[in-house]
């Protein structure tokens, strides 16, 4: 009986352990064994690891080389040794170890985070090297090494160096202190705070190393918007902050925190948070000292300020200028930096798109050099396309950093399967002229066109108490696509799919080839189906998953979607040429005369610039309304093919990831149809045009009243949890 017992207890524990093993929480480090041909060619090259470093960073780096290697090569003895013989991983600086410091490495260009990658022959045994200057680049060279071998890359002729394009390379949390999150579509925050600091989670850890993997340094732990509360950084807070702290320095993390601009009245005492007042300087400067006494390496303040009914510096009559120096004052005697956000949106009559310019471009110059002003990709709110913000190449003496939104809270939560590797990149990528050709964002970014020193690069993150972090499968590739494009803006967003599939699933091209090409149209399917043709913000105001409702209950229109499209009988588009907002003349020549003129606009954009008749004819000859309805069809048959696709491809995926994966994509069916069918309702309603022939009309031909009772969007258990909720 006890004995039977115990078999079924095992039993258990071995089914469990099978069901559990792809339940996605390992990310891409899943080091999984090789297949034996991959094993057999990487073998006779990592027998062994000999570790020069002794730091908490150094032991990071050795215990997951040996983790690596051991799931790999599906060996678990003992790989550490002292001693080099043929094919050892000899890792460390060249202050620790005589046979790397002999070997005169290029490790000048690998900066203080970067690595070099090395095969060399020592004393006649063949070894691999990898190196740093410091133990953190030693650590990012061990991914990058573990990585070669996830990919199935040749590693017998290493003759690598990499290092980081961009300084400060960031997660941003917008994690509220009760745990619920803001945009977040994945649970609750991974940062328990009731239990810290008295108990950290091992999962921080493992957050470390899944940053650190990438080479992000930076994780923002509060949300900056409006239920940052203030009291994060009061002293019992930062204890807390300092128990993360200890757990993301080995993996070269530093924690940075949100501030809120009226902290000094809220848990200071002070009347006011006026900047310019001596007072309130001061108690900046008394916090800096405290935070620094309990987090020495704090890394700085994020800042939303005077947006979306936040407080900040206007409020006393002051500039961005002035709020964010007055903190930079307080934080640079410790070596901090203040990350102050550009999305200042708020109601008044100027154009959104025309805002976040208006009110920087006047105060170029004026910031201090440790504060970098942190711009979304887009003028208006990450939405599935925008054109990039003028900003980019606008603030020429300003530190102008980037801030990506790897949440997709425009492009269907973690239902839709959409890679956004591809977003960035169009974006990065874009020519500002700023300087003439070759001035494209990613320039900015990275510092080189306007000689910046501090650069940085931020993604608002996706990541919460969910098993496999971000509540889909393929949204993890969103998270690592950020990463590797934070490490180097110039990646190639195939080449990072590519890395991500083979890493997180298998190398099998079988499945690689077609699941890289299904990610690889992905962003533009959705684009297809929401928004085409530079149309923006469609998505109903308050949860901004689903279509409109252009019409709400009583019978006003949501605004949001209006404001957007500005669909009448006449035609559709926002007018942003000289005849309308003219937010075209924040663009450097040419780009402002291209998009001044529809027939010049990339068809991709024309929308977003132009107001124009449905008649319209595209370069295609085809009827502006023809063209866009074929789009929103158009992106219902792609989701179709992704599903038939994902289907096919069944044999090569554990049952977990599968079916988790089939079932979104069921539900992004559903949703795009709906997309398409409210979209084409609402628009013909203006319109009066009939469908082009070759579309044939919604089985169910749907209303947009009828939409918008649909029960979209459950929301995020933040301030977005009512459907439909007006704001
Ligand atoms: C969007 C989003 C908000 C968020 C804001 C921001 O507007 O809907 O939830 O607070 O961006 O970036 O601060």
């Amino acid at each position: 009986m006890k004995q039977s017992l115990i078999f079924a207890g095992l039993c258990v524990v071995v089914l469990c352990g099978i069901a559990q093993a792809e339940d996605g929480y390992d990310l891409w480090l899943r080091y999984r064994p090789l297949e034996k041909a991959a094993a057999a060619r990487y073998r006779p090259l990592a027998t062994a690891v000999v570790a020069a470093g002794q730091s908490p960073t150094a032991a990071a780096a050795r215990e997951e080389l040996v983790r690596g290697l051991s799931g790999l090569m599906g060996r678990p003895e003992k790989l550490e040794t002292r001693f080099l013989r043929s094919g050892s991983i000899l890792i460390g600086t060249p202050a620790q170890s005589p046979v790397i410091a002999a070997l005169n490495l290029p490790l000048a260009k690998a900066g203080e985070e970067g690595f070099v990658l090395r095969s060399a022959m020592v004393k006649g045994k063949t070894i691999t090297i990898i190196a740093g200057n410091s133990d953190v680049g030693v650590l990012h060279g061990t991914f990058a090494y573990l990585r070669l071998l996830q990919t199935r890359a040749p590693i017998d002729h290493l003759d690598l160096v990499s290092a980081p394009k961009i300084k400060l390379r960031m997660l941003d949390h917008w994690d509220n202190v009760d745990r619920t999150i803001e945009r977040g579509y994945a649970g609750f925050s991974i940062f328990n705070w009731f239990e810290l600091p008295g108990h950290v989670s091992p999962q921080m850890k493992d957050y470390a190393r899944a940053n650190a993997s990438l080479g992000l340094n930076g994780t923002v732990l509060t949300n900056p918007s409006g239920t940052a509360f203030a009291v994060a950084l009061t002293e019992p807070w930062l204890k807390k902050i300092a128990a993360l702290a200890a757990v993301m320095r080995p993996y070269g993390i530093k924690v940075y925190l949100s501030a809120r601009f009226s902290a000094p009245m809220e848990i200071g005492g002070l009347k006011t948070a006026d900047p310019l007042d001596p007072a309130v300087r001061q108690w900046w400067k008394d916090k800096a000292d405290e935070i620094y006494r309990i987090i020495p390496d704090f890394g700085g303040f994020l800042v939303k300020a005077n947006s979306e009914g936040q407080p900040g510096p206007q409020d006393y009559g002051r500039s961005h200028a002035d709020g964010a120096n007055m903190m930079a004052e307080a934080l640079a005697l410790h070596g901090g930096v203040v990350l102050w956000r550009a999305f200042v949106y708020s109601p008044k009559p100027e154009d959104r798109v025309r805002q976040a310019y208006s009110e920087f471009k006047p105060y170029d110059g004026q910031f201090r050099d440790n504060v970098v002003v942190q711009s979304k990709n887009g003028p208006l709110d990450f939405q599935p396309r925008e054109p990039f913000s003028p900003l980019f190449g606008g603030l020429t003496k300003t530190n102008t950093g980037m801030e990506f939104q790897i949440t997709k809270e425009y492009l269907g939560f973690e239902i839709h399967l959409v890679y956004l590797g591809t977003l960035w990149q169009e974006v990065l990528r874009s020519e500002t002229f700023a300087k003439g050709p070759g001035s494209s964002v990613a320039r900015v970014v990275d510092g080189s066109l306007f000689g910046s020193k501090l650069t940085a690069i931020a993604g608002a993150s996706n990541i919460g108490t969910a098993r496999n972090w971000c509540g889909s499968v393929f949204d993890q590739a969103n998270w690592y696509a950020f990463g590797r494009l934070a490490w180097d803006p110039d990646l190639d967003a195939k080449g990072i799919a590519d890395e991500w599939v083979k890493m997180t699933f298998t190398a099998d091209p079988a499945f690689v080839s077609p699941v890289v090409a299904m990610m690889m149209t992905s962003r533009e399917t959705a684009v297809d189906y929401m928004v085409p043709l530079g149309l923006a913000h469609q998505m109903a105001t308050s949860h901004h998953y689903g279509p409109g409702p252009w019409v709400n209950d009583a019978g006003r229109p949501d605004w949001n979607p209006v404001y957007y499209n500005r669909a009448d009988a006449g035609g559709i588009g926002v007018d942003r040429t000289a005849t309308g907002s003219n937010a075209i003349e924040q663009y450097a020549s040419p780009l402002a005369e291209q998009f001044a003129d529809p027939a010049k606009t990339p068809e991709t954009l024309l929308l977003w610039f132009h107001h124009l008749p449905w008649s319209y004819r595209m370069a295609s000859g085809d009827t502006l309304w023809d063209a866009l309805v074929t789009h929103y069809d158009n992106g219902v048959k792609e989701v179709a093919a992704m599903q038939t696709q994902w289907v096919a491809l069944k044999p090569y995926v554990d049952e977990e990831r599968f079916t988790i994966t089939n079932d979104f994509l069921g539900m992004q069916k559903e949703n795009a149809m709906l997309w398409r069918d409210a979209s084409i309702a609402y628009y013909q309603s203006l319109s009066g045009l009939p469908l082009p022939k070759n579309i044939a009309p919604p089985a169910e031909p749907l209303s947009f009243y009828k939409a918008l009772r649909l029960p979209f969007a459950p929301g995020s258990p933040g301030r977005t949890a009512a459907p439909f909720r007006e704001q």
